[in-house]
């Protein structure tokens, strides 16, 4: 299936461009801002809507994820320098032929996981992109217009890992014991299914570019479940190979991409040379000691995302205020470029007006000389 590939001149013009310029390594005014999960079950508006629709509609409906993806925007105005398209990592699995349902206040079920190497079988022998997940690319088109401009838009994809864990699984897991023993007892199989999985999300995020995303991350979620050596094998060269050739496949058209390898200390000096141009921080790592590696490692320039824990957003307004200082004080002295954000998701049981305390008051001390 053919997709209509939209350029800048489809498009409002853009007003900010901070987050852009950040992930590029340019210096801004002040740091950008955006958070994970910032369309989310914290806001009371985003639980009317979801009493309404099951969460998979939502994903599948333009006009409804372009609504959810601007509600932050809405209520937090310029404080937000960036938004991410309302969707899930797991549609890919979807796209693949697997059923995955969202099980409310549970999270994602999949009640075939593939358990061995023959039920890979059971998967798309080839995915059309445009024909399975266009409607997460008309999705961008109709946020892109409605954002007019406001921000920029992130397009986002799970990596292979993260996505061969819940599918493997068949959902979350303390342990991953499951899609562990994969990787240790059918080797061959796992790499089978992650390089499957690489050439749909290199397809899946070059349509979403295509169809007007301006920024992309790749969520690795469960990386930190991996030793060193386990993700050097089955997680850094997919990352590597999708960084690589989503930008050779758009050319002058290439947006800037940022990586998110969560728990994965040891893995910033192969992230920093997979060809990411930003690098998402969790909070157990300190901005310097990261800026410290990454530099070490390549010549490029490389932006750092993050990083405060999203518990701080239960403390007292003082405290919040306080701890956001900090840590845009030590990525100030880590130099470089710095887009802000927590080091994971917003939490259902946060109060949107912590998050609005944090923007703020990143805002206020990312532009003090
Ligand atoms: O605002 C945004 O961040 C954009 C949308 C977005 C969602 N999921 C919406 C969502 C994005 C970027 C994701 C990515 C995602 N999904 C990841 C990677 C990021 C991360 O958090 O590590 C992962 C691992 C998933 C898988 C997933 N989806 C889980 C584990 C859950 C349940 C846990 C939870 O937070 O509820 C989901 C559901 C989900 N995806 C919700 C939202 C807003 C909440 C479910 C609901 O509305 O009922």
């Amino acid at each position: 299936t053919q997709q209509r590939i939209l350029t800048d001149a489809d498009f409002p013009p853009l007003r900010n461009d901070l987050l852009l310029r950040a992930a590029r390594g340019e210096p801004t005014k002040h740091a950008p801002v955006w958070v994970m999960r910032q369309a989310g079950r914290y806001l009371p508006e985003f639980r009317a809507m979801r009493a309404e629709h099951d969460f998979f509609r939502v994903c599948r409906t333009p006009e409804l994820a372009a609504r959810l993806t601007l509600q932050p925007i809405e209520r937090y105005g310029d404080l937000l320098d960036g938004s991410i398209i309302f969707s899930d990592i797991l549609v890919v699995p979807q796209a693949l032929g697997m059923t995955v349902e969202m099980v409310p206040g549970k999270g994602p079920h999949f009640p075939e996981p593939l358990s061995v190497p023959e039920d890979l079988n059971r998967l798309a022998a080839s995915v059309d992109v445009v024909a399975e997940l266009g409607y997460m690319f008309d999705a961008i088109t109709l946020t892109r217009q409605q954002l007019d401009g406001r921000v920029p838009l992130f397009g986002f994809c799970g990596a292979p890992w993260t996505l061969m864990a819940y599918m493997v699984e068949g959902g979350g897991s303390k342990t991953f014991s499951k899609a562990k023993t994969w990787l240790y007892k059918y080797p061959e199989a796992s790499a089978q299914l992650l390089g499957r999985l690489t050439d749909v999300l290199i397809d899946f995020l070059v349509g979403q570019v295509n169809a007007g995303a301006q920024i992309l991350q790749v969520f690795d979620s469960w990386a930190g479940e991996l030793s060193p050596q386990d993700f050097e094998q089955f997680s850094l060269p997919y990352l590597r190979r999708i960084a690589t050739e989503v930008r050779g496949r758009l050319g002058d058209r290439a947006v800037p991409m940022t990586v998110f390898a969560k728990g994965a200390h040891y893995a910033l000096p192969g992230l920093a040379q997979a060809g990411y141009n930003g690098i998402s921080l969790d909070w157990t790592l300190s901005p310097v000691e990261a800026r410290r590696q990454v530099a070490a490692a390549t010549s490029e320039t490389i932006a750092l995302q993050g990083n405060l824990d999203p518990c701080v957003l239960f403390a007292p307004h003082d405290v919040i205020r306080a701890r956001t200082r900090e840590m845009v004080e030590q990525f100030k002295t880590a130099g470089g470029a710095h887009i802000a954000n927590l080091g994971h998701g917003m939490l259902p049981d946060h109060d949107p007006e912590a998050l609005r305390v944090f923007l703020e008051t990143v805002r206020e001390a990312s532009s003090k000389q």
